[in-house]
C-alpha cells in the first residue's frame, strides 16, 4: 500500500526504479498497479522529496543517506583487495555482540527477488567444532574410498588434518553456518553473497574469516552426522559456512591474480 504526500512532484523515479514495474504514474502521482511487491524499498528510498511511503518498506525504517560519499576508487579497490582468507587465529573467542554485528551486515547482501530467507548458527563450542571436523573428514575419506574424482587430489589434505594440530576450521574459535529451508532453491546462492558481505565487513570489526569449503561440501551432500551434530531443524538445509576469529597475523602486501579476462561485443 502506497501513501503519497503533497511533497510528491510526480517525477516518476519511484516507478522507474521499481524492479518489477508495479508502480504506475499518472496525474495523481504514483499508484500500485499490482499486488506483487518484493519489499525491496527502492521506490521509497529513491524519492528525492521523501514523499512516498510504502507499508511493506516503511519510510520510517529507512536511514537517510545524506551526503554519504561513495568511496573513492583507490580506497574501494584497496578495501576489496585486502580481504584475505584467514587461516591462523588467536584462541580468544569473539564476543557474541561482535558476531551479531558481523551477521547483521550479512542481511543487507543482495538476494534473488529480495527473498533473503537465511538464518545462521554460530558454533563456538570447541568439542562440537572438533566433532564437526571429524565428521567432515570421515565424509571426505568415504568419498576418496568411493573414487569420487574431484576429491582425489585432496587426499593429502585429509591426512594433513588427521595428523596435524589444526582442524579443517584452522582452530578458529567460531564456525558460522548459514541455513535456509530445504525447498528454497536459491538458498546457497543467497548465502554466497550474505557471507561474502560478512567476510568484507569482518576486518572493520577486527576479525578474519575463511570459507569452510570442505565442511560445506559435506553438508551440501546431506551427511547425516553433520546435521545431527548441529541439530539442524527439520526442513532446513545448510547453505554455506565460514569460520572466523581474531587474526593472528596481518598482511603487508596485496597479491596479484590472473589477468582480467574480458571480451566485448
Ligand atoms: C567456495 C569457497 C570455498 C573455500 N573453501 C576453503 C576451505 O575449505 N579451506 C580454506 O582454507 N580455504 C577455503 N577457501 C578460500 C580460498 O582458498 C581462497 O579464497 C583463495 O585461495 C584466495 O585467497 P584469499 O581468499 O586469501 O584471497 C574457499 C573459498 C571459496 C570461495
Amino acid at each position: 500500500m502506497l501513501t503519497v504526500s503533497p511533497a510528491c512532484v510526480k517525477c516518476g523515479i519511484c516507478a522507474e526504479v521499481c524492479p518489477i514495474g508495479i508502480i504506475g504514474m499518472d496525474e495523481n502521482g504514483p499508484t500500485m498497479l499490482k499486488n506483487a511487491c518484493i519489499k525491496c524499498g527502492h521506490c521509497v528510498a529513491s524519492c528525492p522529496h521523501a514523499a512516498l511511503d510504502h507499508s511493506l518498506a516503511p519510510l520510517a525504517d529507512q536511514v537517510p543517506l545524506g551526503d554519504f560519499p561513495v568511496l573513492d576508487a583507490d580506497t574501494a579497490a584497496r578495501f576489496l583487495r585486502s580481504r584475505r582468507s584467514i587461516r591462523r587465529y588467536k584462541s580468544a573467542p569473539v564476543p557474541r555482540e561482535t558476531l551479531r554485528k558481523l551477521l547483521d551486515i550479512a542481511r543487507f547482501a543482495p538476494t534473488g527477488s529480495n527473498s533473503q530467507g537465511l538464518s545462521y548458527l554460530v558454533v563456538s563450542d570447541r568439542s562440537l567444532l572438533k566433532k564437526l571436523n571429524d565428521a567432515t573428514l570421515d565424509w571426505m575419506e568415504e568419498q576418496i574410498r568411493a573414487g569420487v574424482a574431484w576429491i582425489q587430489p585432496y587426499a593429502h589434505v585429509v591426512n594433513h588434518y588427521r595428523q596435524g594440530n589444526l582442524d579443517i576450521f584452522r582452530n578458529a574459535p567460531h564456525l558460522i553456518v548459514a541455513l535456509a529451508p530445504k525447498n528454497f532453491p536459491i538458498g546457497e546462492k543467497n548465502t554466497r553473497y550474505s557471507l561474502g558481505y560478512a567476510e568484507l565487513y569482518a576486518p572493520s570489526l577486527g576479525l578474519g574469516t575463511c570459507w569452510s569449503g570442505f565442511f560445506e561440501m559435506c553438508a551440501f551432500a546431506g551427511y547425516p552426522a553433520v546435521y545431527d551434530l548441529l541439530a539442524v531443524p527439520e526442513g532446513m538445509a545448510v547453505t554455506g559456512a565460514i569460520f572466523c576469529g581474531y587474526p593472528l597475523y596481518r598482511y603487508y602486501r596485496l597479491v596479484d591474480r590472473n589477468p582480467l579476462a574480458v571480451d566485448w561485443r
